[in-house]
This record gives C-alpha cells, structure tokens and sequence, in this order.
C-alpha cells in the first residue's frame, strides 16, 4: 500500500509537469494514463492486493487522482483547440461558416394590428389598454350588460375558479369602460387586444382572438363623424373602392346601434363562401355611446356625446391577406408565418 501511494504520488507529479501542446503529445497521454490499459486502470487493478482494512482509504486516494488525470486531459484539450488555430485536440473547425440565421416575419395579427393603429392614429386616437383578466363591472355591467341580461348568452367566457367576479374579457369594450373611469372628454381612443370566449375551436371560431375596440367622445360627434371616420378607416385599409353598408343593430352600450358591412374583398362581391354569396361582409359593430354609459362614469350626457366600434382583427386579416381557418393563427406553422415576409 505504502508504495503504491508512493506511485501515486510520482505519477501526479509527473502530468503536473506535462504540458502536452499538440494532439499528438495529448493522445499518447490519454492512452498511457486513462487508457483501457493505462495506468489508471491498473492502479484500479492493484485494488485487490491493499489489505481489507485500508481498501476504503486507497479508494479515496484513488479516485481523486483518476479525476485529476481526467481533468487535466479535458482542460489541455479544451486550451488546444482555443490557442491553436488548427485543429489539436479537437475536431471544431472554426472557420465554418456559421448556421444562417433567417430572418423572422411579423405575425398578421400584429402586421393588421399596426396598420389599425397607424391609421386611426393619424385622425388622433391614441392606444388605450386594459387587463385580459377583467372583472364583470368592467366587461358587462359597467356596459349596460346587467347580470341575467340576454346579451350575455352570446359571451359566454372563462372565469377565474378562486375569484368568480373574474373573468377572460369578452370584448376590447371593457377598455371604455376602464378609459372613461379615469379620463374625462375630449376622449379618443382605440384598444386593440386579445380576447377570449367559451366557443368550440373550428375553422370559424375560437377561444381566443382579438378586438380592436374605438372610442370618440366629446362635446357634439355625431353619428356622421361615426360613419365618416369607418369610412375613413377601411378606404385606408383596404382601399378606395371599398364600398360599405350600415346595418341597423343592437348593443346594450350603444343608442343606435349599426352593423358595418363592407363588400367582399375576395369574390369582389360576386358571392362566394366568405361572404355566404351575399357580396357583403360584416367588419364591426358600431353605434352612439348609451347615455347610461356615459352616466355611469360621471360624464355629464347632456352636454357630451360619443360613438364606440368594435372590429375583429382576425376579420379585416383574413379579407386582406385571404386566410380561411382562424386556427391558422395559433399553430406556429412557419409554412403560414413565413408568407408575410414580404408584407414587413
Ligand atoms: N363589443 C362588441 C362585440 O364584441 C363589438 C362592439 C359593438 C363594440 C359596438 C363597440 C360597439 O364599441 O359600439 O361583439
């Protein structure tokens, strides 16, 4: 045992004074000392002969040597292959070029987003956000949407199992709501964002999209202005011979309340399955801010009024950039991403 310490101790002293600096010199030590024949190895072999009593003892000593070996084969290996600019230990080739990095594309969410931004903003609305996790004041009965009122059924929506105020927001609207608590007129605002319902994934539905909601309130706007600016808005986004429609509707925040159609960018109006061969689509609810609305934020309805709107923009996307199936948008294809390269 004692000279085998010995030997130990001798071997240590000589890879301390090794400085192998090209693979030849490195190979030859990796097979003298870690070797399936190498001296490690065969001190592992000498195991045998230690008497019982000093096993556990050599063993210790053993292993810590076998680790200095290796580490010390690792650490030239690893200091070859940085200073030598040829290759020594290792195989790296550094001069390979590297992998391309290719470039990414803007989603068409964010693509249609930006542009809805882009140009209301420069008839002066400014973005407003609000939470995705919303409470019911915020999403429906600030709204006109009491608990138990009809309207409700067709938002039906995720709660929050510990706090059953809590909800995913239905709708962009509860950002006018969150708006209107803590601004008073001149308001003009839009609020794109991401929205949830309770509603089966298919082709034409989905748990989540996203709105961009609009709201302009101040001492006479009108229902002209309302029209006006939609006008506006999709003769921008779409075109100047966008021809619209207004549709008579119901909303419990607004009074009156229309429906905006425009005529079908994909058949040019002909009839075809995205317009259900009518030649219109709808793009967005619209109408006059409800007095009640206005009231219930402090804001004086005989003096000021408002129009709000609300548009899907996975809508204006799929007539812009013709994508059939909302589920598209969710599924990280990079064969449907990378088509909007170019449209950067
Ligand atoms: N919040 C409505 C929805 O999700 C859309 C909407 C309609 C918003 C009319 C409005 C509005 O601001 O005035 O169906």
């Amino acid at each position: 045992m004692e000279q085998l310490l010995q030997q130990i101790e001798a071997y240590r002293q000589e890879i301390g004074s090794l400085t192998p600096d090209n693979a030849e010199s490195l190979e030859a030590y990796r097979i003298k000392f870690l070797g399936t024949k190498g001296i490690v190895k065969n001190l592992f072999n000498e195991m045998k002969n230690v008497p019982t009593d000093k096993k556990k003892e050599f063993g210790l000593i053993l292993n810590e040597f076998k680790q200095f070996a290796e580490s010390s084969y690792e650490d030239w290996k690893i200091r070859g292959s940085s200073l030598n600019g040829q290759s020594t230990a290792s195989d790296l080739d550094l001069t390979l070029p590297g992998d391309p990095l290719r470039p990414g594309s803007r989603h068409p969410i964010s693509l249609v987003r930006n542009e809805i931004v882009h140009i209301f903003g420069r008839l002066g609305f400014s973005v407003a956000e609000g939470p995705e996790i919303e409470d019911d004041w915020h999403n429906f009965t600030a709204l006109n949407l009491p608990e138990d009122h009809p309207a409700r059924d067709m938002q039906d929506t995720f709660y929050i199992h510990q706090h059953p105020d809590w909800l995913l927001r239905t709708h962009t609207s509860s950002v006018q709501a969150r708006v209107m608590e803590r601004q008073k007129p001149p308001i003009r605002i839009i609020c794109p964002g991401r929205v949830y319902r309770n509603e089966t994934i298919s082709a034409r539905a989905h748990c989540f999209f996203h709105q961009t909601e609009g709201l302009y309130v101040d001492e006479n706007v009108s229902f002209a202005d309302l029209k006006q600016t939609l006008y506006f808005f999709v003769q921008e986004m779409f075109g100047k011979d966008v021809r619209v429609r207004f549709r008579p509707s119901y909303f419990p925040f607004t009074e009156p309340s229309a429906e905006m159609d425009i005529n079908c960018r994909i058949c040019g109006g002909v009839g075809c399955p995205v317009c259900k061969h009518t030649g219109w689509v709808e793009i967005l609810g619209s109408g006059m801010v409800h007095p009640k609305m206005l009231e219930n934020f402090g804001i004086d309805s005989n003096k000021y009024t408002g129009f709000a709107f609300g548009m899907g923009i996975e809508r204006i996307c799929q007539l812009k950039y013709r994508i059939n199936d909302l589920r598209l948008y969710s599924q990280n294809d990079t064969r449907f991403l990378k088509q909007f390269i170019p449209a950067l």
